[in-house]
């Protein structure tokens, strides 16, 4: 098949939490044209089963091939976890998934070997961190935490308010006894934590931002098959919602860092 260079790229997420990787993305690769569907009528997916999860993936996959996009980004560490293969056995254009990016950064990253996950419930639960970095580093010993309060925090906008940072001091208690040196930020919306969760971790430990190393590893692939969209005009950024989209509009705004606009509700 021959695909399009300037054909969209493709990201994907429950909600509006994929916005992380889309904000990443369009500083790395400010030439891209991307198409964002996020599921905001079903949010949220951390605590669903993986039927359920997957079932909602296909759909979502199928939505966005209609549209031709050039690649699929699984922006959702949740669907990453337990429906990439979904995704990966229907498209027929390349796919990422943000836990493989995380992975390969949390590997870069730690020098001890002793790596912290944190995420939602299904995604810590499903063991998909561990198992991606154990692909390429078997040595790397790995503790998880599931930190479910942190979604809504962050949704509420409490990104710097005591009520979090006591909340993660509790999750993080039994990570950071374990003395690791990484902590990969295993959930869409936890890099809008990273200042907070710097200052609770301390100086010592390196958080892994899976948006940002998603966003290199897009790059990459799109220069080793030739993709890159050659284009130096301003970029068509689309965004498809399946509920009302004025949560998605004000929430969105702070993921993104910017003005959103072109957002449409998609009815199945
Ligand atoms: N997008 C989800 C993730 O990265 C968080 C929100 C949800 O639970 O749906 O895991």
């Amino acid at each position: 098949m021959q695909t399009d260079p300037r054909a969209a790229i493709g990201v994907f997420d429950s909600g509006v939490g994929g916005l992380t990787v889309v904000r990443a993305l369009m500083e790395r690769l400010p030439f891209e044209n991307i198409i964002y569907f996020g599921d905001t009528a079903r949010v949220p997916y951390g605590v669903k089963s993986v039927e359920t999860i997957s079932h909602y993936t296909r759909e979502i996959t199928e939505f966005l091939l209609q549209k031709q996009v050039k690649m699929l980004i699984v922006a959702c560490n949740t669907m990453a976890a337990v429906a990439s293969q979904v995704v990966k056995d229907l498209s027929p254009v390349p796919v990422l998934d943000v836990i493989d990016a995380g992975a390969l950064g949390a590997i870069a990253a730690s020098e001890r070997r002793q790596v912290g996950v944190i995420g939602t419930p299904t995604t810590i639960n499903s063991n998909a961190y561990a198992r991606a970095i154990h692909q390429y580093e078997p040595d790397v010993r790995i503790y998880s935490q599931a930190c479910p309060l942190f979604v809504p925090l962050v949704e509420e906008g409490w990104l710097d308010h005591p009520v979090t940072r006591l909340t993660a001091q509790e999750y993080l208690k039994p990570v950071l006894a374990q003395n690791v040196d990484t902590l990969v930020l295993g959930c869409t919306h936890y890099p809008l934590l990273k200042p907070l969760l710097q200052d609770v971790v301390g100086p010592g430990v390196k958080l892994v931002d899976s948006a940002e190393a998603m966003a290199e590893e897009t790059a990459a692939l799109l220069n080793e098959r030739g993709i890159a969209n050659p284009s130096r005009s301003q970029p068509n950024y689309e965004f498809y919602v399946t509920d009302v989209p004025l949560r998605f509009q004000t929430i969105g705004e702070r993921f993104l860092g910017r003005t959103l606009s072109n957002v449409h509700v998609v009815k199945w």
